[in-house]
């Protein structure tokens, strides 16, 4: 039987790389430790138009799929729901949503029933897949 499931974020090494990164994640964002030596011209005025971006939006019920740290999320007005598959991650995000929750499940096979959520925010979370999962998405075995 095929799966229904999309061929996509199901790596085992990547979800271990984002637990492993969760406490660190943000030097991305911040251009800190890691990322500080980074060539990244115009950055930060990009990652700051971006969050006001994100605190512009109209106060909704929001889903954030594939939260991560709450980095974005914590922006977000309106009752809040972070959903993320990684447990460290989810730690981070947490007290950052001041009056909202982060859950723990997976992008692609959300826990939620149709009309629970106004809103559904992602970003930033395709960015690292192995080849087989590239492959998978460029022979459209995505859906
Ligand atoms: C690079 S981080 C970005 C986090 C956040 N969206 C941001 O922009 O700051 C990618 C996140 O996607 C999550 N993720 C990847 N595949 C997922 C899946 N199938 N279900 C839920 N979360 C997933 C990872 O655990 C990680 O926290």
């Amino acid at each position: 039987m095929t799966s229904r499931l999309p061929a996509l974020a199901r790596d085992p090494a990547t979800a271990e790389y984002h637990d492993r990164h969760s406490a660190d994640h943000d030097e991305w964002y911040e251009g800190q430790v890691r990322f500080a030596d980074s060539d990244r011209p115009g950055w930060d005025a990009e990652v700051q138009r971006v969050v006001e971006l994100v605190r512009g939006l109209p106060p909704r019920r929001t889903v954030h799929v594939a939260c991560g740290t709450g980095f974005l999320t914590g922006h977000l007005r309106g009752f809040t729901v972070g959903l993320d598959q990684g447990p460290a991650m989810a730690r981070v995000a947490q007290p950052r949503l001041a009056g909202g929750m982060v859950v723990l499940g997976d992008a692609l096979d959300l826990p939620f029933a149709t009309g629970t959520f106004d809103r559904l925010v992602t970003a930033h979370f395709y960015g690292r897949r192995p080849p087989s999962e590239r492959a998978a998405g460029a022979a459209g075995h995505v859906v």
